[in-house]
């Protein structure tokens, strides 16, 4: 059995003290062990989080890290051994919102894909067609791309620690949720292409489903037979809705 996993993903949100009042409304939220929690603050608040919600079961993770790992000349950026000594377990790699707007490329994500799991942190690795490859039929080749450009550089192994999330891009932060049915199709082809290289790997690795996902539709997209849990946006930003996205994927 794989043990859902519910992402909380911030993006370039909040302030000191609004993380500060997230956080604290969080810990209120009754969530079921069974589920597995983490929350990406964005690098500014890690810190915070950390220390924050030291004692808690919900875990840190970063929503990006440098190809590079360890220290050295690489203005702006943040390694993943930073991240880690941070206290961060993990980490998103290829969110569309940086392959998209800033121009990363799967030979990029893929790297960082292998610097997350160098440093020992547990990439959350994003996939994803645009509205035009869906409406133009191409969306398992879109994502079967991306990840086979992974699993070139970083082996099949490397899915025993990692989660892969599948993101519709036209389905972040517009509203507009796949259809359960749909999802499940594209999360079901992810694991088919996983298992052409091991069976087993396959069996064991999480794929979240992320895009609009709110309290509302989290029951029926979770109860879908390859969606082992979401990353979640909007909604992760509003303590009493992530709670209960959490608790659905623990139904
Ligand atoms: P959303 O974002 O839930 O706001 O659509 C999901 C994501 O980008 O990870």
């Amino acid at each position: 059995m794989r043990r859902p996993l519910v992402a909380g993903n911030w993006k370039m949100n909040g302030t000191r003290a609004s993380v500060a009042e997230l956080i604290e409304a969080l810990c209120q939220q009754e969530l079921s062990p069974g589920v597995e929690v983490v929350v990406f603050p964005s690098s500014l608040h890690l810190t915070q989080v950390v220390e924050e919600l030291e004692g808690r079961s919900i875990a840190v993770g970063a929503q990006d890290c440098s190809s590079e790992v360890g220290f050295g000349a690489l203005t702006g950026e943040e390694s993943a051994s930073q991240l880690v000594d941070a206290g961060c377990k993990w980490v998103l790699v290829g969110h569309s919102e940086r392959r998209l707007i800033l121009g990363e490329s799967d030979d990029v994500v893929s790297k960082k894909f292998v610097a997350a799991l160098e440093c020992g942190m547990a990439p959350v690795l994003c996939l994803g067609e645009t509205l035009e490859q869906r409406q133009s039929g191409q969306t398992l080749e879109v994502v079967g791309r991306q990840l086979a450009r992974v699993i070139a550089e970083a082996g099949i192994a490397a899915f025993k620690k990692a989660v892969v999330a599948y993101e519709p891009v036209w389905a972040i932060g517009s509203g507009l949720t796949a259809t359960p049915q749909q999802a499940q199709q594209v999360h079901a082809a992810i694991r088919e292409q996983l298992a052409r290289e091991d069976q087993r790997i396959a069996e064991g690795v999480r794929v979240l489903y992320g895009g609009s996902v709110k309290a509302e539709n989290a029951s029926e997209l979770f109860g879908m037979s390859d969606i082992d849990g979401g990353l979640i946006g909007g909604a992760s930003l509003k303590a009493n809705d992530f709670g209960a996205i959490c608790r659905a994927a623990g139904n």
